[in-house]
């Protein structure tokens, strides 16, 4: 049974009983900013099993995919050496949302397996929680699994319900007691069933888990039970495929072979049997999901992740011998195999092979030295030795190599690495970057007083305390009018960029003294200083001042703040929930918004989100901030930017539809907003594009030129603006018209200056007429009308006719009547002429053409012909 039948058979087996089939979701999961990637078939429903979120049917299957690379579950060392381990797999499962339970779950799976898939009975082990009398009744009693192959497995891992068959997503979350099915490879394995001291061997391989979700455990360990018992169950595809193959290894399933075949294909290797060629056909699944998934090869955050992956893949295939780029042109094997099931991977298909073949690219101009490197340095390590930090450092820091493939590497060759002094070389390296940020910034002054207080969610003026100047880069006790400063107040309306919202403005007043503040940037976390000029006065370090932020600035920049919340959200309505926020940056005159997407957002697209945010400003909702701890708003579906530091407590702003953790600062109500426009969009890297959009009396006055732009057009047309498209048609119609007819007329006026010519200008040669001349104002086409017509009119004849262009070029026209063209030929005649002029030409012997750029040397050009052409004749 291949592997697409199997997803197939589940699937429809669950159809049948009931449950809708629902599709994969992204492996960068939308509701939980905590999860890495989504790791199995439950993620998408987390919600639905605390009862927090409700799903119009109550019983669901799925073929998830999944990766475990990263985070918390990190299978990406062991792939390649393993019989069972990969960075990506699928997942089939059923769910129950307060539906059946467990006699109807363990009732279907059994049903599944003997009846759907025909496994034998007896080579089926099962599992369940050392408490749970319930399932092992109904296993034993209703399935009439023999006694000896049902096993109880306590809390086995040291603590309460930390057990094999106690499963909880995460720390917190939905958990439940679980029962799972193994299944005996036979005795030819080595290997003992669960619970035994060789359960580690390959021989009882568990395929499926049964979790019975029965209680939310919270921050403190204690469980709750949920509002109703919910079932989730988990299989691995490439497992039971494994099964039902009658093979060993998850790497002879079907799929797994032709993408074996598509990597020896790429690589040159003929042993189909390397580990190399695993690596590389188990890495391209998961490369290629994660960019469909909107993720990108980046330094930080999911992109670091994918890109530990895809060099990974690279250093196995430079192993292989393979030095050039060759990992994107697995992406049609891939689809061949997977597409039918994931038409998301067929569509961006395309964008897949070209964010890998950068990658490889980038990475393919350093793997060579680094690999030279490392091979130096290995070379010097006895067996059982260590590799530096220092040099994993270099290979990290200069060629771009992970320090886990570094580790990788030597693990091969039996070295250990020496990751403490790695972390040493990293530390000293972001000790320098900050020193070196110094002067750039302001960021690393030496301050060691107080906290800024903010205040500017609610007032945008205030008294404050004057704790510390600078000038220059130095601390100072006085600053002189004239001179530029940065002011540290104790306390202070004015925002300190971040978050990608830009400093306030303002001034800093008292008696006399006035310090216009032109942007707002945190010295250090916490400590907000006012960069600017003292226009007048005296400031020193104790002084009172009077705050006041630019109203009218603020609220620009906060109106684009919130705007973009709601278009964060609407972007995520229209074009998918991959859509994530790559960067953004708010100021008083716009906001630009980057975020993960693959293609161009159409007209309509763009219209739709314009739309979205616009009825949210219409509404007119208040905005809310409340601050509470990050769990409690990660609990509330705020939308957080996975990577970003939070602290323990956050901000959670609700903007109409929009809940997203953001420290800055935001209108009082939707309607504050105004006029919400898309001004632009375009694309800024593979896979990430960028809008950027305008509100409030921003837009307005943006219409408003659009408006007098129009106004304008129209009225040179003598139309009006709604008549515009139709007019302009009008007007293109008639240019066209007009070309063609002085188009006709010039060639009238060509035919008849030739005319003219070929009556005073031809000289007689004895048997042939020949005509040289120069002629003005004539295009290169209509000249060679003019010689056709005149080589008609005074045939047998040799013409050569030349013009100078408006852009001083000069254009040559040759023609001979076919009875010269035994002696004379054209292309000849055009080429020597054109050779005197400081160009070039050529053609046939009755045509030719040619150009040159010597004005000045054109005249006796013209003249050398009549002697050229009687030498001929
Ligand atoms: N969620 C369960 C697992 O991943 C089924 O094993």
């Amino acid at each position: 049974m291949k592997v697409s039948e199997i997803r197939q058979k589940f699937l429809q087996f669950f159809q049948s009983q009931g449950h809708t089939i629902v599709p994969s979701s992204s492996l960068v999961p939308g509701n939980d900013p905590t999860l890495l990637f989504t790791n199995s078939g439950m993620v998408q429903f987390k919600d639905v099993f605390t009862g927090k979120e409700s799903r119009p049917y109550r019983r669901a299957t799925s073929a998830q995919r999944s990766v475990r690379a990263g985070g918390k579950h990190n299978d990406l060392e062991n792939v390649g050496y393993t019989a069972r381990h990969h960075t990506f797999f699928e997942m089939l499962g059923n769910f129950s949302f307060g539906d059946y339970f467990k006699h109807d779950a363990i009732r279907y799976a059994w049903e599944l397996l003997t009846k759907v898939y025909q496994l034998p009975a007896e080579k089926l082990w099962v599992t369940v929680y050392q408490e749970d009398d319930e399932a092992y009744d109904i296993w034993a009693k209703e399935v009439g699994v023999p006694a000896e192959r049902i096993i109880r497995i306590g809390d086995n891992k040291g603590a309460r319900y930390a057990s094999d068959n106690f499963w909880q997503m995460a720390e917190t979350g939905p958990c439940g007691p679980c029962t799972e099915i193994f299944f005996d490879h036979g005795p030819d394995v080595w290997g003992g069933p669960p619970g035994s001291p060789e359960e580690d061997g390959d021989r009882y391989i568990e395929v499926w888990n049964l979790v019975f979700m029965q209680f939310e455990r919270d921050a403190s360990g204690t469980l709750t039970p949920l509002p109703k018992p919910c079932v989730d169950t988990g299989m691995g595809l490439e497992r039971i495929a494994a099964v039902l193959q009658g093979v060993h290894s998850n790497y002879e399933i079907d799929l797994f072979q032709k993408l074996i075949a598509a990597a020896s294909r790429e690589t040159g290797c003929q042993d189909l049997h390397e580990n190399s060629l695993k690596v590389i056909a188990d890495h391209i699944r998961a490369c290629a999901f994660l960019i469909v998934d909107g993720v990108i090869p980046s330094n930080e955050g999911r992109g670091y992740v994918l890109r530990r992956i895809v060099r990974r893949a690279l250093r196995h295939g430079y192993k292989l011998g393979q030095s050039k780029p060759f990992f994107h042109r697995l992406v049609p094997d891939l689809v061949q195999e997977m597409g039918a099931a994931y038409p998301e991977l067929e569509q961006a298909a395309s964008r897949v092979a070209q964010v890998l073949k950068q990658e490889e690219e980038r990475f393919g101009e350093t793997l060579e030295h680094g690999m030279k490197i490392l091979e130096a340095a290995l070379s010097k390590v006895e067996q059982g030795g260590r590799v530096e930090g220092t040099t994993l450092f270099t290979l990290y820091d200069t060629y771009g190599f992970p320090v886990d493939l570094t580790a990788d590497i030597c693990r091969e060759r039996g070295v250990e690495v020496d990751l403490d002094g790695f972390e040493t070389a990293m530390d000293r390296q972001r000790e320098q970057a900050r020193a070196a940020g110094k002067f750039k910034a302001a960021e690393g002054l030496s301050y060691d007083g107080v906290q800024t207080r903010f205040d500017g969610y609610d007032t945008l003026s205030g008294d404050a305390r004057v704790v510390a100047l600078y000038v220059g880069g130095t601390a100072a006790q006085t600053v002189q009018a004239g001179q530029e400063a940065i002011v540290v107040l104790d306390a202070t309306p004015f925002y300190a960029e971040s978050g990608g919202q830009v400093g306030d403005a303002g001034v800093l007043q008292a008696d006399g003294v006035r310090f216009v503040v032109n942007d707002t940037q945190k010295i250090q976390a916490g400590v907000f200083g006012h960069h600017g000029v003292l226009e007048s006065g005296t400031l020193s370090v104790g002084d009172s001042l009077a705050a006041q932020v630019d109203v009218e600035r603020r609220a620009r920049t906060v109106r684009n703040h919130s705007a973009t919340h709601l278009m964060h959200k609407a972007l995520r309505e229209v074009l998918g929930g991959h859509v994530q926020q790559r960067g953004s940056l708010v100021d008083p005159d716009k906001t630009r918004f980057d975020f993960a997407h693959d293609a161009p957002m159409t007209a309509d697209q763009i219209a739709e989100v314009e739309r979205i945010v616009n009825a949210e400003v219409l509404a007119n909702a208040p905005v809310q901030a409340r601050v509470m701890a990050f769990d409690d708003a990660v609990q509330e579906g705020a939308m957080a930017l996975f990577g970003e530091k939070y602290g323990d407590s956050v901000r959670v702003l609700d903007i109409g539809s929009s809940r997203e953790l953001c420290g800055g600062t935001h209108v009082v109500r939707t309607g504050d907003i105004g006029l919400f426009k898309i001004v632009g969009e375009g694309g800024v890297a593979a896979g990430v594009r960028r809008v950027e959009a305008i509100t409030g009396d921003n837009a307005l006055k943006w219409v408003q030129n659009l408006n007098a732009t129009l106004v304008r057009a129209a009225g040179a047309l003598k139309t009006q603006p709604a008549e515009l498209p139709e007019r302009i048609a009008q007007v293109q119609e008639q240019v066209r018209a007009l070309e063609k007819d002085l188009e006709q007329a010039r060639a009238k006026l060509a035919a008849s200056a030739g005319n003219d010519l070929a009556a005073s200008a031809a000289v007689d040669l004895g048997g042939a007429k020949l005509l040289a001349a120069v002629v003005k104002d004539v295009d290169p086409k209509a000249l060679r009308g003019m010689v056709d017509q005149i080589k008609d009119r005074l045939k047998p004849a040799v013409v050569l006719l030349a013009a100078g262009g408006p852009d001083g070029k000069i254009s040559v026209v040759g023609g001979v009547t076919p009875e010269l063209v035994g002696r004379v030929k054209a292309g000849e005649l055009v080429g020597h002429v054109a050779g005197q002029i400081g160009g070039k030409g050529g053609g046939r012997p009755d045509m030719a053409m040619g150009g040159g750029v010597d004005l000045a040397a054109l005249p006796a050009a013209v003249d050398s012909v009549r002697q050229w052409v009687q030498e001929r004749l």
